[in-house]
């Protein structure tokens, strides 16, 4: 399975285009709009968010509610676009003035300005910052919630929350199970699970936000119910950590990740980290603990997986760092452009979603690739063998 996305922040539309998703899923508009409208709440979050109220058109690969294994086009309309006609419109201008065009010469630091416009020639930094505006994130959505659906008929859950912003962080994690978790992070603006860090965390995104800054954080995703074997140790591209890896770094403004206890492994014996391995009739192979968030040799160990993104704060800053314009070399604030001051919990969807992405397309080429009926039919039959072995 693999994806393409496409469009600009402030262009007619955000499309992708699925490539690879098996024949036989039961796939709706509504699966997807309920994703897309979790990627939009979430403390913190600017003006844009009210005026966008995403929802998702399936313009090909399903019929009668069902893929088709053909490609699945989802678009959704950015419904500012129509403040935006002139400014990013397809055609040529008839009026080239500045004030229509909007043009971006005071790179920010932090964002993909200043190295964007050398790498492609553009004097107005807004051809890069169109596209490299987190608003792309909204269709990587729709594809996860796809994603999503194939995991969901496979008995596979996928969580994700909040567990650090601007310094806070959430003691209380005991949650009983997955559907706990998700049931009071859904219902907490800020996705977190531990009330307490979460009135302090609202606290210090609104100081941010009064003092023109921005924060921060980690989120977290948990999948339970994925077989033991998913993923590969044999070649380097085949190792499924390290695709969510690569998955969760390439959100916009995600510096790091880790799994299970992460970077903590540095400083423990190994003893305290790799987890001891039981068996019982009942659950077959499993493990005392998960300190190393579900994998050992790229694949799956079959315990949940638990990964953790580190977001950096939001470069687009009301109170701006100095910058340069590029027209003139004369240092200026740079400029500010409509802007969320803390994104985190929103992060934590599209975190879910990408990870999502991966499990499901490893689970696709591993198990059948075509089908839904087969694949589920043969992961229930790695289920059973892995039990068994
Ligand atoms: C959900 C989400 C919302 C974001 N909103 C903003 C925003 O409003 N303003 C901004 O400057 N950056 C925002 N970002 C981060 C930038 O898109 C990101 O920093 C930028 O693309 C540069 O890429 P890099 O930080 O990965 O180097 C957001 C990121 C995410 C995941």
């Amino acid at each position: 399975m693999r994806y393409l996305t496409a469009g600009e922040s402030h262009g007619p539309q955000l499309t992708t285009i699925l490539e690879g998703v098996p024949a036989g899923l039961t796939l709706l508009a509504e699966h997807i709009n309920i994703d897309l409208a979790r990627r939009q709440k979430g403390y913190g979050r600017g003006r844009r968010m009210q005026i966008e109220k995403d929802e998702v058109k399936i313009l090909s690969g399903v019929r009668h509610g069902k893929t088709l294994g053909s490609p699945i086009t989802l678009v959704v309309e950015n419904r500012d676009w129509k403040h935006w006609t002139n400014i990013m419109g397809i055609e040529p201008l008839e009026d080239e003035t500045e004030e229509v065009k909007r043009k971006v010469t005071r790179p920010r630091p932090g964002h993909a300005d200043l190295n964007g416009a050398i790498k492609y020639g553009h004097r107005d930094m807004r051809n890069v910052l169109e596209r490299s505006s987190a608003r792309e994130t909204t269709v990587r959505v729709a594809a996860g919630a796809v994603a999503k659906r194939i995991l969901a008929e496979l008995g596979i859950q996928v969580a994700s929350h909040v567990v650090e912003i601007g310094g806070v962080k959430a003691e209380k994690l005991d949650y009983a199970s997955l559907k706990e978790l998700q049931e009071v992070t859904e219902q907490s603006p800020v996705r977190c699970f531990d009330p307490v860090a979460e009135k302090k965390m609202i606290e210090a995104i609104d100081m941010a936000k009064q003092k023109g800054d921005s924060i921060g954080g980690i989120v977290e995703v948990v999948v339970e119910g994925v077989p033991a074997g998913v993923g590969s140790y044999v070649h380097y591209d085949r190792k499924l950590d390290a695709k969510i890896a690569a998955a969760i770094v390439s959100i916009n403004a995600f510096k790091g990740v880790e799994f299970g206890i992460g970077f903590e492994a540095a400083r423990r014996f190994g003893s305290e980290v790799h987890d001891e391995i039981i068996w019982s009739k009942e659950t077959g192979y499993t493990r005392k603990t998960n300190r190393l968030g579900g994998f050992e040799g790229g694949m799956t160990t079959g315990m949940p997986i638990v990964v953790r993104g580190v977001m950096k704060p939001i470069p687009t800053l009301y109170k701006p760092l100095m910058s340069v314009d590029i027209e003139t070399k004369e240092p200026f604030a740079a400029s500010i452009e409509r802007s969320d001051s803390c994104a985190v919990p929103a992060a934590s969807v599209v975190a879910e979603a990408v990870v999502a992405w991966e499990i499901a397309a490893a689970i696709v080429s591993q198990f059948g690739q075509d089908r839904m009926d087969l694949i589920a039919e043969n992961v229930e039959k790695m289920r059973q063998y892995a039990k068994e072995f």
